[in-house]
């Protein structure tokens, strides 16, 4: 906490509190852009606020990702945790397994010694396929759980960086250029000014599902993530940013 004023990270995490209308904002030393130990450090903060808000029983919901891999790297169990029931907020979204929200929740909860539930729906499906595979009972009673978390854990990527990522096609990718698309959370797409751009269909929860009863912690960091974070926390402000310096310094001079 001392080497936090020293570093001057206090001084950041207050004036992005003012700045992005975010309850609480955690910033930790350095650029996850360019050294992975930056996220896992984001991690060990996430870990500790998770630990610090959870009750027992609590179901946690998280998205996929690296940064979500790396927070789920720092879980350490304790009496708390392992009470929880850990869940993936929606399908894959075109990840590699250990980047899956799949992966992640049951990480989190084998690290914690806890109880997880998977959702085996594919990603990125049509209409059609939506419409009956949400009827199937097991979809729909774990559906009923991850409805039902009070805890979601997200990052935030950079939009084109996103639909590269999941082998968007080409106009997807025109659209989002030409629309200025900055920022993408839970497969939603904005603009700078967190106007909605796009929202891919998937199995899950859906960003417009987070009420205020929910209490949302978001993890994002990177000076290349900024703009992101930025247009995300005009959408829907999160209760706790956590993010990195880099970050936090380009985010103060948008
Ligand atoms: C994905 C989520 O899994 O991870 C996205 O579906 C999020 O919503 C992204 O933006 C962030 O990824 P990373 O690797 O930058 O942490």
């Amino acid at each position: 906490e001392v080497m936090k004023e020293l570093l001057g990270l206090r001084e950041l995490e207050n004036k992005l509190e003012n700045e992005l209308g975010v309850k609480k904002v955690i910033v930790v030393a350095g650029n996850s852009d360019q050294d992975s130990w930056v996220k896992r450090e984001m991690g060990r903060a996430c870990m500790s606020e998770l630990k610090r808000s959870i009750e027992p029983k609590d179901v946690v919901a998280v998205m996929g990702g690296t940064t979500l891999a790396a927070v789920a790297e720092m879980m350490q169990p304790d009496a708390k945790t392992r009470e929880v029931v850990f869940v993936p907020a929606r399908g894959g979204l075109g990840e590699q397994v250990e980047n899956q929200a799949n992966t992640i929740s049951a990480q989190l909860a084998s690290r914690a010694g806890a109880q997880y539930r998977l959702l085996h729906v594919p990603d990125q499906i049509s209409k059609e396929a939506y419409s009956s595979l949400v009827l199937e009972p097991s979809v729909k009673d774990i559906l009923k759980l991850i409805h039902s978390a009070r805890t979601v854990i997200h990052g935030i990527g950079d939009a084109k960086t996103m639909a590269l990522r999941r082998d968007s096609v080409d106009s997807f990718i025109d659209k989002l250029i030409r629309e200025e698309a900055v920022g993408e959370a839970f497969g939603y797409y904005f603009n700078k000014s967190g106007e909605l751009i796009h929202k891919q269909r998937t199995i899950g929860l859906q960003l417009d599902d987070l009420g205020e009863h929910k209490y949302v912690i978001s993890v994002a960091g990177g000076s290349s993530k900024a703009e992101a974070i930025s247009a995300y926390m005009k959408y829907r402000p999160s209760d706790v940013l956590i993010t990195d310096e880099a970050a936090a310094e380009s985010l103060l001079k948008l």
